[in-house]
């Protein structure tokens, strides 16, 4: 199996953009948390989480991403298992179905980063310590805000995994309330500590 070291520096290679590898960084976190909440093998979750988009960069639409991405990933000797993750999080495109937990987390903490990472980025001190649910709330109505955060989708995988993996009872605003709590105690890794304010 790979190490968090070489998952970091498949996305260093292939991933310039900040945003892109912060989004990355951000699902890890949140991936990570939630393997520690369900016993399950939290480094592995977070390689999941940190590779996951690698290749969007090169691979920048839906035909490409993340089919080729995992070609690319099989050449350099990375497993079937962490491929066929990887594959579920797009299924309409790759046709690989969600079974087991890990892949209804990664799709559940795939989006809604977007939401937080732009919440904390509004923010004068650009520190998501200082972003409350509330104000989640608040731009999660305003369609506006990260338009490209699809609300009803993050409803529905949330569903999804709160069904597989928390008997119907992880709520949305729960779950979201968690994702930000992982994203907090990753603040300095995703440069939301304050420091893009100065
Ligand atoms: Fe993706
Ligand atoms: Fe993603």
């Amino acid at each position: 199996m790979k190490t968090r070291e070489e998952a970091w520096e498949l996305v260093c290679e292939f991933v310039q953009d900040v945003g892109l590898r912060r989004h990355m960084l951000a699902v890890s976190a949140a991936m990570r948390f939630y393997a520690g909440q369900l016993g399950e093998d939290a480094n592995y979750w977070g390689i999941v989480g940190l590779i996951h988009d690698f290749d969007w960069e090169v691979h920048s639409d839906l035909d490409r991403h993340p089919i080729q991405g995992a070609a690319i990933l099989r050449e350099r000797g990375w497993d079937e298992e962490t491929i066929r993750v990887i594959l579920s999080h797009y299924t309409e495109g790759t046709g690989v179905l969600r079974e087991k937990p890990v892949d209804f987390a990664l799709l559940a903490c795939d989006e809604i980063t977007g939401l937080i990472i732009a919440s904390a980025l509004v923010r004068p001190s650009m520190n998501v310590g200082d972003v409350k649910i509330s104000s989640i709330r608040k731009k999660w109505k305003t369609p506006r805000f990260a338009a490209g955060v699809d609300r009803q989708h993050v409803e529905e995988v949330t569903a999804d995994f709160s069904r597989v993996c928390f008997d119907g009872k992880l709520e949305l605003w729960e779950h979201i309330g968690n994702v930000l709590t992982a994203m907090q105690g990753a603040a300095e890794m995703l440069e939301l500590d304050g420091r893009l304010a100065n």
